[in-house]
């Protein structure tokens, strides 16, 4: 078993070595066009693993033969916003990166499961997808297991309780038009709202849809801890196939009346990558929410569309 990472930066590093920390799967191979960054970066994680205790093998290379039988690719290359960008910002350069790393490493593991995590995600997951020509179930973007921890972590904070008892639902797309859902929120079964009155459930709501952003401008770029350990997450759902429902930007075709895009829903996630989509009730209010989310990503295709139309983007 075998799990590449392209972008051996804050983000692809991380989630390499927290799958390395999981000893799930013989190799780790990180890739990243600066030359001895990810070999470097490789040699310093496997000289942790005898104090962590794992046995994954992890190599860094500026080429793509080593990642050739993968079973997961976790895709970071790109850039990071800084403070006063929006992730949309980053759509044109973005796209060229993971179109053209995703064409070079389909070839050699045809039948990967691709984890995106490149911003803007739900529009860099549909950009994958279409230059991997890969089955839209094997393509799925992380985004929703990042800001759902954002939102329980904020939760746990505020009720000063453990942030295992906490499960929670977060639709739409990874950016400030997300989708919280305090209904399907629960603190040891608990409905939310027993705990919480609305004005400090609305401010934990909106300080998870800032989250990215409230970090950007602490450090002057993106966050990496949560974003690596939540791919990593995905990747072990995967490659242990144990049917993780976590939520995830996948392909819909029809679901919650949206067509031909990637966005944040319930999945089933298993060993044949988004196994299925799951399709909660939601209220008239939160259904309007997803739509207008939904309407943000679809113009952000519509934007990458014109580029390309325009020669912007090869
Ligand atoms: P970073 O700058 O630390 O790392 C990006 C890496 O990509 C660099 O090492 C760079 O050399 C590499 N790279 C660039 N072009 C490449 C190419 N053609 N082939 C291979 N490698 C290439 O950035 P960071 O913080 O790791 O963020 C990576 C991406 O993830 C950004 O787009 C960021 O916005 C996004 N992100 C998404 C999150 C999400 O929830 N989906 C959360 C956090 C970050
Ligand atoms: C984040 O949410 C910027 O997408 C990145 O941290």
């Amino acid at each position: 078993m075998k799990v590449t990472v392209i972008g051996a930066g804050n983000v692809g590093a991380t989630a390499a070595e927290c799958v390395a920390r999981k000893d799930m799967v013989k190799e780790v191979v990180m890739v990243d066009i600066q030359e001895g960054m990810p070999q470097g970066k490789a040699l310093d994680m496997m000289e942790s693993a005898p104090i962590h205790g794992f046995d994954t093998k992890i190599t860094g290379s500026n080429e793509y033969d080593a990642t050739e039988g993968s079973e997961v690719c976790i895709i970071t290359a790109g850039l990071p916003r800084k403070p006063g960008m929006s992730r949309d910002d980053l759509l044109a350069k973005n796209a060229e990166i993971v179109s053209s790393v995703t064409n070079q490493f389909k070839a050699g593991s045809p039948d990967a499961k691709l984890i995106i995590v490149s911003n803007p995600l739900d529009v860099m997951t549909y950009v994958s997808y279409t230059a991997s020509d890969f089955d839209p179930n094997h393509v799925m973007g992380m985004a929703g297991v990042l800001d759902t921890a954002r939102y329980r972590a904020f939760l746990a904070m505020e009720l000063d309780v453990s942030v295992r008892d906490i499960q929670a639902l977060l639709m739409g797309g990874h950016g400030d038009t997300m989708v919280p859902l305090p209904r399907y929120t629960t603190i040891g079964g608990i409905p939310v709202t027993e705990m919480l009155d609305d004005d400090t459930i609305e401010s934990i709501v909106e300080r998870t849809k800032g989250g990215g952003g409230e970090i950007v401008n602490m450090m002057g770029t993106s966050a990496w801890y949560a974003p690596g350990a939540a791919a990593a997450e995905m990747a072990e759902a995967i490659i242990k196939d144990n049917k993780r429902v976590l939520p995830a930007a996948a392909y819909c075709d029809g679901e919650y009346g949206l067509n031909d895009m990637f966005i944040g829903v319930p999945v089933k996630l298993g060993a044949d990558g988004v196994e299925e989509i799951i399709e909660v009730d939601l209220s008239d209010e939160e259904q309007d929410l997803m739509q207008t989310s939904a309407d943000h990503v679809q113009a952000n295709l519509d934007n990458l569309e014109r580029l390309k139309s325009e020669g912007a983007i090869g």
